[in-house]
């Protein structure tokens, strides 16, 4: 019977997650620490909070790092990628997750507004993977996965911008899925639809129960209920799964 039970060993695997210090990044980290992985734990701005992380991480005997970056800059991808190699060794598990959102109707929103959304939410996940690949492909395995949004399906009316970037980060899921398919590593996005965090709870006010309306299980999702489906996407079970996404939305968007 044991090669029916799930392979969710990571023991030995070298994993980064951008945004790990917060929110949905904060409890990937955490579990994939839980399941063996030595996890680099990226933030741009809260140290402390990354830190944090990093400090359960070892009290529960595991091995981490917290590493900063801001992924809007274009070269900072290429050194985050490099200061994880030369600390914890290279990376098997890329997970893009860091992203952020301000507000702004079309007619209203700047130039400078859009291109940030693009390299943060978009242009990051692609630097990251780009840095990522050749040292998977050496090895022959990897697992890269991108947290889009429901956002990419549904729009979300003055966040065009961020709707964009998470739909064109499907796109980059499918054609990387394509390129690497035969290389041993696998490209998977997971769209989480409402989850509880800072970004969440920065939008919500007086929404609640319009959004509550909206979800067929009536209740927000836990950061822990969208970092269980990012780490079944890392694990060796998830082997002959590449190009698809993963919805955790409670059944707000259905397919
Ligand atoms: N929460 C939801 O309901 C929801 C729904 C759909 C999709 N998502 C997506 O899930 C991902 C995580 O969201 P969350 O809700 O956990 O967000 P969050 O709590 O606001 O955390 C955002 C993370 O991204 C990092 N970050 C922000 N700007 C950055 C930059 N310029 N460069 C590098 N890192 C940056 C932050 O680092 P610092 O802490 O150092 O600032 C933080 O670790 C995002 O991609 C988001 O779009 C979330």
């Amino acid at each position: 019977m044991q090669q029916y039970r799930l392979n969710d060993d990571l023991t030995g695997r070298v994993a980064l997650v951008t945004g790990g210090s917060r929110g949905i990044g904060r409890a990937v980290c955490l579990a994939l620490a839980a399941h063996g992985a030595a996890v680099a734990v990226h933030y741009r701005g809260q140290a402390e909070a990354a830190n944090e992380v990093v400090g359960l991480i070892a009290e529960g005997g595991g091995k981490a790092l917290a590493v900063q970056a801001d992924l809007s800059e274009p070269g900072a991808a290429a050194f985050l990628v490099e200061q994880v190699a030369a600390n914890l060794g290279p990376v098997d598990i890329l997970v893009n997750n860091a992203g952020a959102m301000t507000h702004a109707a079309v007619v209203d929103m700047s130039d400078e507004q859009w291109e940030e959304s693009m390299a943060l939410n978009l242009g990051a996940a692609f630097r990251c993977a780009r840095a990522c690949i050749p040292a998977m492909k050496a090895r022959q395995w990897g697992r890269i996965i991108n947290v889009t949004s429901q956002a990419a399906y549904t729009g979300s009316a003055n966040h065009a911008h961020y709707a964009a970037a998470k739909a064109g980060l499907l796109g980059l899921t499918f054609s990387l899925a394509k390129e690497l398919a035969t290389s041993g590593i696998t490209v998977n996005a997971v769209a989480p639809g409402r989850i509880v965090t800072e970004l969440l709870v920065s939008l919500s006010p007086g929404r609640e129960q319009e959004w509550l309306a909206q979800t067929p299980m009536r209740r927000f999702g836990r950061p822990e209920e969208a970092a269980a489906a990012i780490v079944f996407l890392a694990t060796e079970s998830a082997s002959y799964i590449t190009g698809a996404n993963l919805n955790v939305n409670g059944g707000q968007l259905m397919g």
